[in-house]
């Protein structure tokens, strides 16, 4: 019997490519670049499935013009916004995503953020790969200490609980605000905000890991981030859509804000180049979820959604309801 074709968008670990060639006929990428619009197009002709990344953006434009053939999308990520659902729905497509698999992770990259921007891990990479070290003072390289700090999470989900449980353990008091206040036993000491500005208010870390929607897009902008203490430190695993780059970037410059961890931008691979001359940044390409354990279960999770719709069986973790 002929195996289902599986058009593949990037290259993945041994172990799922060994699965992929297992059970599809895959056609995969031969760049490093995603297919690009048309490219995708193309090569879906006639496939029953694709297994794409959020570097490949499925707009309605897409959904418009692809192959009838195509039963079931899985992106290789929790976050789904590069993917019109709406217009995926019209045309009958299955959206498989990867939920509960990456926030320890996540929450990882989100305090290596944190302490990279609060003791300016970037300025030392820079004096000691430049030679630059000196005998020096007690005043030089003065960062600011988190223990006992209040950490405001924006957006309670897995990973800022996974941030919340690392957080305490740093001594760090938390606050949170979320569209739902969380149950007690999972809240623990933690205060709720029910409003985020008022979450602003009391933060001297803030921590984004919100999706970006239209009601959090661009949360962080020149007013709510003069809620803030002056001197906070921000954090963003999330997604870059919630901060306007322009207006965190003059308020690293004023001080308003003392520093940013950054692990996501607006327009990535590309980020504001504002970002680049400022030494009370540290900023990350998007590796938040870039373990070996998280990268295969990833792509385990979305093999498996791609799996059950063809089998006609019920999948893991879909965002779109088949409707054929
Ligand atoms: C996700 O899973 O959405 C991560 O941000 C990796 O893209």
């Amino acid at each position: 019997m002929s195996k289902p074709v599986l058009v593949v968008t990037t290259h993945h670990v041994k172990e799922v490519e060994e699965r992929i060639d297992q059970n599809y006929d895959a056609r995969r990428n031969p760049n490093e670049a995603p297919f690009g619009r048309q490219a995708l197009l193309a090569v879906s002709e006639g496939a029953d499935a694709l297994f794409i990344t959020p570097a490949d953006i499925l707009d309605s434009e897409f959904f418009k013009s692809v192959s009838p053939s195509v039963k079931v999308i899985a992106t290789f990520s929790v976050g789904y916004e590069h993917i019109d659902l709406a217009a995926a729905a019209r045309s009958k497509i299955a959206i498989g995503y990867t939920p509960g698999v990456n926030h320890e992770a996540t929450a990882d990259i989100a305090i290596l953020l944190m302490l990279g921007a609060s003791r300016r891990a970037y300025e030392a990479q820079e004096i000691i790969r430049t030679g630059a070290w000196k005998p020096s003072g007690p005043n030089v390289m003065l960062g600011w200490q988190v223990g006992g700090k209040i950490i405001g999470i924006l957006g309670m989900g897995r990973v800022g609980q996974a941030v919340a449980r690392r957080a305490r353990a740093f001594g760090m008091k938390i606050h949170y605000s979320n569209p739902s206040r969380l149950a007690d036993e999972v809240a623990g000491d933690a205060v709720f905000h029910e409003s985020s500005r008022d979450l602003l208010r009391e933060s001297q870390f803030l921590s984004l890991h919100a999706p970006d929607t239209p009601e959090t897009h661009h949360f962080l902008n020149a007013e709510t981030i003069k809620l803030l203490p002056k001197g906070a430190i921000i954090v963003n695993a999330a997604r870059g859509g919630l901060v306007v780059d322009e207006d965190l970037i003059a308020a690293l410059k004023s001080g308003q804000i003392a520093a940013a961890g950054l692990d996501v931008f607006a327009g990535e691979p590309n980020l504001d180049p504002g970002y680049l001359g400022l030494k009370n940044t540290f900023l990350l390409p998007h590796i938040g979820s870039a373990t070996i354990e998280t990268r295969t279960a990833m792509a385990m999770l979305a093999l498996d959604n791609i799996d059950a719709v063809l089998a006609g069986k019920p999948a893991p973790s879909l965002v779109a309801v088949k409707t054929r």
